[in-house]
């Protein structure tokens, strides 16, 4: 209960921005109502009052009156409909954006363990989920309870006894409501695992489609889709079963009020306790009955359905926001030294690196070797920010490196993996610095792109497809170092980014990298002997300790 409310105090927040178009839809909701409220009505006088008076010119006025309520239905029933699509997409838009932002927000270490696929479906599908609550649930269930009332009032109006006999079933109906709610919640939050998990299996198979195709897995995955979709299909039967059932036992209900009614009334009228016209009129009245209960017993279900989405999406909401700020927003300090002091670090009960010392001095090369697991891209990770450090001190220009945020903008990482996104090649390089010290061409020229781009159809406008697929893999590894040398940073890191690149060329970007920024200081994680030539200093990784100082040679 108490999460419950938790969770609705976050969600209702986003509708406060669009209170006022809430407000015109909920007035343009009523109007419309209010219309399928006189109606009835109408009809009461026409056959009781008109009629035996024999008025043509009265029943031609109130035809008219009726039509004219007809049409004015229909105009607030359009206008609330594309203004409730809009501000339930806004909504939807600002929830997305945030929780997107929260993600990306994130501590790397999330990333690890997280899956692209239910990450993707949670933001777009939970996110919708929510909405629809948020956005017009509550001002239709309002609306309904409404109509509701106003039905109920013109019943009583009608006829006292009739209208407390029809009354009967409401209790009932709330009965079964919550009678189902729990099934409907439980079955719900398996089928979102599931679509979830779903898309995990998508986003999975699809990136590792080489690995299929060399395998000839084809047939496999077919199979494996295969008994994912019959597991799931089942479920969504189950799901629609609960709610069918849910809306068929209210509907049976209600559909005894009327039976009820005539039973009663029907006697009524025959005793000339009762015109037919109140008879005709109090049906139409139990039949406007139907539609607001329906949607509302509806409305608890999507209702029970959004607390899952909420809670999943919450889970997303529980970092504390970094706005990490441009770097022409925020101060840029060199580095001048950094230190690692007795620092150790585990996951789990594994020591992954073992009290290490290392130093790395303004204006020197650096290598970090040692065998796959060592804990070079530990260190890396660390020196980052994306690993929390617990045990020792890694200080930068001899302070804590925690307590200046702003440090981070002057690491620069470049990693095997494709770093690239979907954009043209200079937007690629010019991707997170606004302001350069260098000609796109001339950084081109540094990280020996020149000739490369020479042969794209558009040159640096070229647009790279997804995952870089375009380019090869030392042509990509370029292309994030040149994203490097445009954002000048105080240390450069290359972890294994530099293995697709011949040792020449190599050789050749990191010597244009050491002309440009003599202070720089340069990392690089590398198992080549032509590479160990570009060091100052080689630190060698053994099992998470550093090698002792006769094989960290000093060169
Ligand atoms: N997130 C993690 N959880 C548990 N163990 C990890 C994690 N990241 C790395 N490790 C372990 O830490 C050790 C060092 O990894 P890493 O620094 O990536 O080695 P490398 O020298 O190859 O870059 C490895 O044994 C690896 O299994
Ligand atoms: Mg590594």
């Amino acid at each position: 209960m108490n999460q419950k409310k938790k969770l609705l105090k976050r969600f209702s927040k986003y509708i406060y921005p669009y209170i006022k178009e809430e407000i015109i839809l909920f007035i343009l909701m009523i109007c419309s109502s209010a219309g399928s409220l006189v109606t009835p009505y109408m009809l009461k006088v026409i056959i009781d009052d008109v009629f035996p008076s024999g008025n043509y010119h009265d029943l031609i006025m109130l035809l008219v009156l009726l039509v004219g309520i007809y049409i004015v239905q229909i105009i607030c029933s359009l206008v609330s409909d594309v203004m409730s699509t809009t501000v339930s997409k806004k909504i939807s838009s600002d929830i997305r954006e945030e929780a997107f932002a929260n993600i990306l927000n994130k501590n790397i270490s999330f990333f690890k363990d997280s899956k692209v696929g239910e990450l993707v479906f949670t933001l777009m599908n939970d996110v919708d989920n929510i909405q629809q609550t948020t956005s017009s649930l509550l001002i239709r269930s309002v609306k309904n309870i409404i109509v509701l009332i106003g039905v109920l009032i013109m019943l009583f109006i009608l006829d006292y006894t009739l209208a407390l006999m029809s009354l009967l079933f409401i209790p009932a109906i709330v009965f079964v409501i919550r009678a189902f709610t729990p099934y409907v919640k439980k079955n719900f939050t398996i089928i979102q695992k599931m679509e979830g998990s779903l898309n995990n299996y998508l986003v999975e198979r699809i990136k590792n489609i080489r690995v299929i195709k060399s395998y000839k897995t084809v047939d496999l995955e077919e199979q494996n889709l295969k008994a994912l979709h019959s597991d799931l299909v089942s479920k969504h039967s189950k799901g629609t079963f609960i709610s069918s059932l849910n809306g068929s036992v209210s509907s049976l209900l209600m559909s005894l009020a009327p039976i009820l009614v005539l039973s009663y009334g029907g006697y009524q009228v025959f005793q000339n306790a009762m015109s037919v016209g109140v008879l005709i009129a109090f049906i139409q009245y139990l039949n406007r009955l139907f539609t607001p209960t329906l949607e509302i017993v509806n409305s608890y279900n999507q209702f029970s359905k959004s607390l899952v989405s909420m809670n999943r999406v919450s889970e997303y909401f529980n970092v504390e926001k970094t706005t990490e700020l441009q770097e022409d927003k925020d101060p840029r300090n060199e580095i001048e030294q950094i230190i690692f002091k007795n620092i150790s670090l585990f996951h789990g009960n594994n020591r992954i690196l073992n009290e290490i010392n290392l130093t790395f001095d303004q204006g020197k090369t650096y290598i970090l070797s040692g065998g796959s697991g060592s804990g070079k891209s530990s260190i890396i990770n660390l020196l980052c920010g994306f690993t929390e450090l617990t045990n020792g001190e890694l200080k930068i220009n001899n302070q804590d490196i925690k307590e200046n945020k702003y440090w981070k903008n002057e690491f620069c990482l470049i990693e095997k993996e494709n770093q690239l996104f979907h954009d043209t090649l200079e937007r690629n390089i010019k991707y997170g610095t606004l302001k350069s010290q260098f000609e796109i061409e001339d950084v081109l020229k540094y990280a020996r792109l020149e000739e490369v781009v020479k042969k794209l159809e558009n040159g640096s406008d070229t647009l790279i497809s997804y995952s870089g697929g375009t380019l090869s893999d030392g042509q990509k590894q370029r292309v994030s170092i040149a994203r490097a040398i445009n954002r000048s940073p105080s240390v450069f890191i290359f972890d294994e980014s530099t293995a697709s690149l011949d040792a020449k060329l190599e050789t050749e970007i990191i010597n244009n990298i050491r002309n440009l920024f003599p202070k720089s200081i340069i990392i690089i994680v590398s198992h080549r002997s032509e590479t160990f030539e570009l060091a100052d200093r080689i630190y060698t990784l053994d099992k998470g300790n550093i090698e002792d100082n006769m094989l960290s040679q000093a060169i």
